[in-house]
């Protein structure tokens, strides 16, 4: 192998990587509007669609670090192999893009090349956007060259050598960047045309949810597989299984529930795709996110695994006994004797895909850690589930999630204490 392809090969490993590998955002304030177009009607219609569309893209939640200025950047998004700082992409002419043309901006996000040329760290969901009209490009353009300026200057990237050198990503491009505007299927409605556009380009939501191969990329063949969020801890299900994530069985309004609201009647989201739904999708419209529905529930199905056979799904009794009398003490009140839940409010656990998905890793940190749906404009004040991180030990952790997962008929297999305990002390108090 040529020393060459060799870096190349390090660069794509680590790149990736990078990519993925972003701390669990906070949410902050939510975006403000900041649209001040006093000029025609029409500008202002131009603004407040490339608000809508900046929000849609979720620009906001890299773009902006936690008590930071909206867009002003300065956001850490650690990797790896060393920080990314997120620039800023207010309109000040010296720290922000305040010198960029439409031109320019449209060229960085459809081919993740910058301004001055240089190839851009796949962190930045350009391998997404790409997919985006110029039409929408240069709404979102015009909206943030409206918002106000903010003078910070742009922190370096703290990536250890041979990672900070951005040549390298020609090879990450090479094998997994393809450049191109959505073209709409004609054999489709305009509708999951619209879906389409919105989850696979601005939605970016192939980001998380697909299988890390072990490159450390995601090519397209695996988009919308499932996979583990690095340095996060939690686990993306796969949208393409009905035994994870997959909405092929669900109601179109119980998708747009979860998608809008945070909550639904098959349940609520938490963690890293709350803060998806905080920053982006409580703003998308009916029209869109139900557009959105209609498309992930045409997904190809593909389970990458067979279901657990009966032998790995075997508890031992005393592990079911203890996981049947914590959940009647501590979690039935609001998840039901039966695990039905109080729907949408209180999650059921009964039936709930999300519970027995061959990863325990979410309901482990649930448990521990408890947690809020997003407060959105439809569910402005959620109820929570406390932790219970203090009151139970790793095996009492270990034998409630267990318990959840094989009562009911759930078809899950038994987590161990270990589990737990790898979580416990991975994850802040
Ligand atoms: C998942 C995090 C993430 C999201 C979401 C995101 N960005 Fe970025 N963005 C980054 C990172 C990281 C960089 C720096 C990449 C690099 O240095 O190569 C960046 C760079 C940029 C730049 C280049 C700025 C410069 O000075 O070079 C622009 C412009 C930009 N993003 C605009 C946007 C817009 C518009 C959106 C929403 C449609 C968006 N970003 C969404 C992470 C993100
Ligand atoms: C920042 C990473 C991230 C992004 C971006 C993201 N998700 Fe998620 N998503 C997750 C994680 C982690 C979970 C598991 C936690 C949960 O179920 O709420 C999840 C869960 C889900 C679920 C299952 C919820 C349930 O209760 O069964 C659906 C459906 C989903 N995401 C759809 C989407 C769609 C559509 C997009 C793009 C608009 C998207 N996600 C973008 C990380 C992400
Ligand atoms: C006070 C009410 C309450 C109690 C008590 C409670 N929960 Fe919850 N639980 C919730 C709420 C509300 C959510 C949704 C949280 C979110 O979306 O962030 C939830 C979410 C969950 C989830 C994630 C559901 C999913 O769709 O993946 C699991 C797993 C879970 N609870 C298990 C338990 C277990 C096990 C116990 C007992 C040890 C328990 N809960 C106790 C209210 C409660």
């Amino acid at each position: 192998m040529s020393i060459g392809l060799r870096i190349a090969i390090g660069a794509v490993v680590l790149v990736i990587l990078a990519a993925i590998a972003w701390t669990l955002f906070r949410p902050g304030m939510p975006p403000q509007t900041t649209a001040t177009a006093t000029a025609t009607n029409a500008t202002t219609q131009f603004l407040n669609r490339g608000e809508y569309l900046a929000r849609a893209g979720d620009c906001v939640a890299c773009h902006t670090a936690p008590e930071g200025r909206e867009f002003a950047g300065g956001r850490a998004m650690p990797t790896p192999f060393g920080n990314l700082y997120v620039p800023n992409i207010t309109p000040d002419d010296d720290t922000g893009i305040g010198k960029w043309s439409a031109d320019d901006f449209y060229r960085m996000m459809h081919t993740g090349i910058s301004r001055d040329g240089s190839l851009m760290y796949p962190a930045m969901p350009f391998a997404s956007y790409t997919k985006i009209t110029r039409e929408d490009s240069d709404a979102i353009y015009a909206y943030l060259m409206s918002v106000p300026p903010v003078q910070q200057k742009n922190r370096a990237h703290a990536l250890r050598f041979p990672f900070n050198k951005r040549d390298l990503l020609l090879g990450w491009r090479a094998l997994y960047f393809e450049e191109g505007e959505d073209v709409p299927d004609p054999k489709q409605s305009a509708q999951w045309n619209r879906g389409a556009y919105l989850v696979q380009g601005l939605g970016h939501c192939s980001m998380c949810h697909t299988a890390i191969n072990r490159l450390g990329g995601s090519s397209e063949s695996d988009a919308f597989e499932g996979g583990m969020i690095p340095n996060q801890n939690w686990y993306a299900p796969s949208l393409t299984s009905n035994r994870e994530a997959g909405l092929g069985d669900w109601s179109i309004k119980d998708i747009t529930d979860l998608l809008q609201v945070g909550i639904s009647n098959r349940g609520t989201v938490y963690g890293p795709m709350a803060e998806v739904v905080y920053n982006s999708l409580q703003y998308v419209s009916d029209e869109d996110v139900e557009a959105m529905a209609v498309y992930l529930k045409t997904l190809p199905k593909r389970d990458s695994e067979p279901p657990p056979t009966s032998q790995a799904r075997l508890v031992s009794p005393n592990v079911m006994e203890t996981g049947r009398k914590v959940y009647a003490t501590q979690c039935a009140m609001c998840h039901g004797a039966e695990g039905r839940g109080q729907p949408p409010q209180f999650p059921p656990l009964a039936g709930n895909q999300s519970i027995t998905m061959a990863s325990p890793v979410n309901s482990i940190r649930m448990v521990l850690n408890g947690g809020y749906p997003p407060g959105t404009r439809k569910n402005p004040r959620p109820h929570g589930m406390p932790p219970f991180a203090h009151i139970l030990t790793d095996a009492e952790v270990a034998a409630v999630v267990t318990y959840i997962r094989v009562a009911w008929e759930n078809n899950g297999t038994p987590v161990t204490p270990t589990q737990a305990n790898e979580l416990r002390t991975l994850l802040p108090e």
